[in-house]
């Protein structure tokens, strides 16, 4: 099947979170099932700075692009993702993506993006290439199926190509005034282009207007049809219920396995743990704290209103205070919470630590180093990180929600059975009796070794995950 993926994020070449690692798992996934699959991305500042690495397409050099009253001239550049036979396009088109970070606010994205989007069509157009699939993510991308629709030479060229949306997360949905509708092109669509309420919603219209919808596990695709989670779409969620499916996120263990992680010094498995102890001490020495058989608190995390961390406010010192442990927590995002953990850091010198910022590296050190992993997430629409904990025996301390309640089965010691913490109620007393049990657990070697094989013994792989997509897939192309 030929398959295009265009995506505001792709890993490793943009990525701020669980977005650019699941456009590129669910890629490589395909292209190792024998589909013909491409993803089409912008070339980013960053990216841009280091252009010699990527092999411009001779045929799609300096095309002139109409959006609007805008003009604009765009190159393609391309190179395999790593370990991989797909292969990335990036969109070289400096005026909008040569400076500044991957995202600049919705205003300015709405046009950047919708940029990505058309060019991705017309590349495909220029390489004779048409897709069965157009996969589209997040609102960035979400008006492929409406420009498919709205250019009548696409209408024809793309008539069987099917749309798929897919919903890495409700919160955030494009939202610009209705003075952008020119700015894109769109207002001589005034039929095709829904405005209410008063703007205009990239995800929304998305949603109106795919082929199929899915989002990233089965709760999440449940939870957005509720006016709780819905953050405003539910009641077109629930309309178009019908053409929703959720589908859990893939991990890529080529990345994430601490049997072979290179980002890590001591490797390990289930069936020998004792390279996981060699983590715990060098992650402790690397950030200057003692060793310690006291259990290790790991945190990595977009710091967002999404991944709970208030309720940490009021427990994590709280625990600190009364009981021997360390927390390590790795994050960027909103003041609130970096001033948080920055204090606590001053607070609780040699037991808390906090390294503010975006650090791949760091990342891999706190899923093999630390003990427990922290994910009281508000909502979750998947989450990756508790999976990459789970594979890294680091079991997780998560709220029951979306894919967190998909993902972690909560451990019974009467049993032995189960993977992690789970709290059903979203408040600091729910984080607090969780962590109550863990670190209880903790205190029982053997029974905490089981725990940990229980959930290194999970498979989350592409190669089962992405089969539920060529599945989907195959229906809609018939
Ligand atoms: P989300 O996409 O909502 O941020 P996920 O759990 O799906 O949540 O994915 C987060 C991804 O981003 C993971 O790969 C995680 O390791 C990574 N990540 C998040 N914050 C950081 C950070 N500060 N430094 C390095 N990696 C991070
Ligand atoms: C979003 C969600 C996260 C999900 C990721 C990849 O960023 O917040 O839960 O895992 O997308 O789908």
């Amino acid at each position: 099947m030929r398959v295009l993926q265009v995506a505001a994020e792709a890993t490793p070449f943009a990525k701020t979170g669980g977005l650019g690692d699941v456009v590129s798992g669910l890629s490589r996934f395909l292209g190792r099932a024998g589909h013909d699959a491409r993803v089409f991305l912008p070339l980013y500042a960053h990216l841009a700075r280091e252009r010699d690495r990527y092999t411009p397409v001779d045929f799609i050099q300096g095309v002139p692009v109409r959006l609007g009253p805008w003009r604009f001239t765009y190159s393609v550049l391309t190179t395999p993702l790593p370990q991989s036979d797909v292969h990335a396009y990036f969109i070289d088109c400096p005026e909008l993506f040569g400076h500044g970070e991957i995202y600049q606010g919705d205003r300015e994205d709405s046009l950047r993006f919708a940029l990505l989007t058309v060019a991705a069509f017309e590349c495909a157009q220029r390489m004779g290439w048409t897709p069965d699939i157009l996969h589209c993510h997040d609102w960035h991308t979400a008006l492929a199926p409406v420009y498919r629709r709205a250019f009548l030479d696409w209408d024809r060229l793309f008539r069987r190509t099917k749309t798929v949306l897919t919903i890495h997360n409700l919160g955030f949905q494009g939202i610009v005034d209705l003075s952008r509708l020119s700015d894109l092109g769109l207002d001589g669509h005034a039929k095709l282009v829904d405005l209410s309420p008063g703007n205009l919603n990239f995800l929304r219209n998305g949603i109106l207007h795919a082929d199929a919808l899915t989002t990233v596990s089965r709760t999440y695709a449940r939870e957005i049809q509720t006016p709780a989670q819905g953050f405003g779409l539910d009641p077109l969620l629930r309309a178009r219920g019908d053409r929703l499916v959720g589908i859990v996120n893939g991990v890529d263990y080529d990345e994430w396995s601490p049997e072979t992680d290179p980002r890590i010094p001591h490797h390990y498995s289930a069936r020998d743990l004792s390279g996981k102890s060699a983590m715990k001490g060098a992650l402790l020495q690397g950030i200057g704290m003692e060793e310690t058989a006291a259990p290790v608190l790991g945190v990595v995390s977009r710091l967002t209103a999404q991944k709970g961390f208030d309720l940490s406010f009021e427990v994590l010192p709280e625990l600190l205070a009364r009981r021997d442990l360390r927390v390590v927590a790795l994050g960027s995002g909103e003041s609130r919470f970096e001033e948080f953990f920055r204090r606590l850091h001053e607070q609780f010198p040699g037991r808390a630590w906090f390294y503010r910022g975006f650090n791949n590296e760091l990342a891999h050190w706190i899923e093999a180093g630390a003990d427990l992993f922290l994910m009281p997430s508000r909502f979750e629409p998947c989450g990756l990180n508790q999976m990459y904990s789970l594979r890294y025996g680091t079991p997780p301390v998560v709220h029951k929600t979306g894919g967190l309640a998909d993902t972690v089965e909560p451990f019974d010691a009467s049993t032995g059975q189960g993977t992690g913490f789970v709290f059903e109620h979203f408040d600091a007393q729910g984080f607090r009796w969780a962590l109550g049990q863990a670190l209880d657990v903790f205190l029982q070697r053997e029974t905490w070794e089981r725990l940990m094989r229980n959930g290194m013994a999970k498979d989350f792989s592409w190669d089962r995950q992405g089969e539920e997509y060529v599945e989907l897939y195959r229906r809609l192309a018939g």
